[in-house]
């Protein structure tokens, strides 16, 4: 070290001494004193009640409506097909029911379609509800389609969520009694239905060929 080196020594004892004190001091006890604050708006942002006046914005509006064109997240997305042929099939190619449906969406399934379609559509999906198939109905409802025909077991997902969200013919639309969480719920509790029918068929058809199967 040279000479010149040394003489700053003091200097930085003296600067090492004064930046502890200061850290020490500003942790200092008791803590019930916020210290000083640098910039205490910055800390303590100004609140303001949800309908009141806010001099800021010059509408003078607290509540800030929504940033145009964004899209609310959740349960309430919108359903952008028109309601046309073309809407229709649009659906049934571009609008997929949300991954990780579970029992919980399936017993919720169940719960809105026991309300709303089973009159109808009958508890099993065999079109046979209270309203089409009862004695006491001086004007039955004409039979729904069931679930279990050709064209319905393979009615795409979304094309039955249209079907749903805007009615078809003589079934009314339920667009507006539930929300898109809840019509994928049902979607996905008819579709349950279907599943359990199919596998009900195929089971029957692989015992019917293992009996007319010649024992060996
Ligand atoms: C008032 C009786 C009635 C009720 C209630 C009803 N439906 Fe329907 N549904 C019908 C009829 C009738 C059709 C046949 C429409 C057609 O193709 O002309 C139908 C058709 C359908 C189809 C086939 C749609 C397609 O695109 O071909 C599905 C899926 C369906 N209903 C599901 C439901 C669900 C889920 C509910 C409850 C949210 C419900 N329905 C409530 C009478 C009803």
């Amino acid at each position: 070290m040279t000479g010149k080196q040394r003489a700053y020594q003091p200097t930085m004892a003296i600067g090492t001494a004064l930046l502890l004190v200061g850290l020490w001091s500003s942790c200092y006890y008791p803590r019930s004193k916020p210290g000083w604050e640098y910039m205490p708006d910055m800390a303590h942002g100004t609140a303001y009640e949800t309908y009141s006046i806010n001099p800021f914005f010059a509408d003078s509006m607290a509540s800030r409506p929504a940033v145009p064109r964004s899209i609310p997240r959740g349960p309430y997305q919108p359903f952008h097909f028109s309601k046309t042929p073309q809407g229709y099939d649009s659906a049934g190619k571009h609008w997929f029911m949300p991954v990780g449906m579970d029992e919980e969406d399936l017993k919720a399934g169940q719960h809105h379609y026991v309300i709303y379609c089973a009159v109808c559509h009958g508890p099993e999906g065999k079109a046979n509800g209270s309203i089409v198939e009862n004695p006491n109905v001086v004007n039955p409802y004409p039979p729904p389609p069931s679930y279990f025909r050709e064209d319905i077991l393979n009615l795409p997902e979304g094309k039955m969520y249209y079907s749903i969200y805007y009615g078809k013919n003589l079934m009314g639309a339920y667009g507006k009694v539930l929300n898109p969480e809840e019509i994928w719920q049902v979607v996905y509790y008819v579709k349950s239905l279907q599943k359990k029918y199919l596998d009900s068929v195929q089971a029957a058809a692989a015992s019917s060929a293992a009996a007319s199967t010649p024992k060996p």
